[in-house]
């Protein structure tokens, strides 16, 4: 077998499963894209710690972290930066010189998908969902200058994320109340294989100008389809997701993503997928 050229770089996400993930594909297509020498590699991760040890041992340059590790990582990296503590969540390593530096670029790729279409400074952004997703949100919401209202399932949860960020939140009842400049679902309802369900009532959608999904498969969720058909400018999970891969991208190789070649061949494998 062919070796890999001693100057090759490696990158790679860390996840279990990992099988399903779309970054080895979407980073290797940019990192071939701007003729860097590097694979990019998923690793299926039983030992979280052992393999963390891996990265400086075998000079990975940097690694994606996906689900279940994100909060778990964060005990055996040498820095996290403001944000990633701020959310409870490391989505990025950059293996600096030896050492390893934790941070989260969800946040970032939610912002820059949202402001891609729209204002976020000053304007009222519904979340709907209180768990780990909606916390890299409502940060990125806040630190925008935007003012995120909380809404879910267990009400309860979503008061005490309202607390911590110090925004506010409504409980389900008030849900005839709700409106904003934007409706944000952070929530699994709606993924495939329950691509039938919606997290928010199709007549009451008219009360958002956008309405974004985090979800991207199905690339058009129930939510919205509905949406698009009451109006709203729609923006779907896949632009976060290709955002928050070109700003690690951008970390590891301090060079700009080739964010159109990264839309290009995951919109392709998720089409591939839905014509299965
Ligand atoms: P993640 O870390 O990916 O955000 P999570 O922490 O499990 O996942 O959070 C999922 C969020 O979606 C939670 O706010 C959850 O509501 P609860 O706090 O009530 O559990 C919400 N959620 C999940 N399934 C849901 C469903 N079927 N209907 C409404 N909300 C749901």
């Amino acid at each position: 077998m062919k070796g890999l050229p001693s100057e090759c770089a490696v990158y790679a996400v860390f996840g279990n499963p990992v099988k399903h993930s779309l970054s080895p594909l979407m980073h290797q297509a940019a990192l071939d894209r701007m003729g860097l020498k590097a694979v990019y590699v998923p690793f299926c991760v039983t030992d979280l710690k052992e393999a963390v040890l891996g990265i400086r041992g075998l000079g990975i340059r940097g690694v994606s972290v996906t689900l279940p590790f994100k909060t778990a990582v964060m005990n055996y990296l040498d820095e996290i930066d403001e944000g990633a503590r701020r959310i409870g969540a490391v989505n990025t390593i950059w293996n600096d010189q030896g050492r390893l530096k934790g941070t989260n670029t969800d946040w970032l790729g939610f912002v820059l998908s949202l402001q891609a279409h729209t204002e976020i400074r000053g304007r009222r952004f519904l979340v709907i969902g209180a768990g780990g997703a909606a916390r890299g949100i409502v940060y990125g919401l806040i630190r925008e200058g935007g003012h995120p209202v909380i809404i879910n399932r267990t009400a309860a949860k979503a008061e005490a994320l309202a607390r911590e960020f110090g925004c506010s939140f409504l409980s389900g009842a008030e849900i005839h109340q709700a409106g904003a400049d934007g409706l944000i679902n952070t929530t699994p309802v709606g993924m495939a294989p329950h691509g039938e369900d919606s997290p928010w009532p199709g007549d009451r959608l008219h009360h958002f100008p956008v309405v974004m999904d985090i979800i991207y498969n199905p690339l058009q969720t129930r939510l919205l389809k509905e949406a698009r058909t009451a109006g709203c400018l729609t923006i779907s999970g896949l632009e976060m997701f290709i955002r928050q891969g070109a700003e690690q991208f951008k970390i590891w190789t301090g060079l700009e993503a080739p964010l159109s070649r990264m839309r290009e061949v995951v919109l392709a494998q998720l089409t591939k997928d839905a014509n299965r």
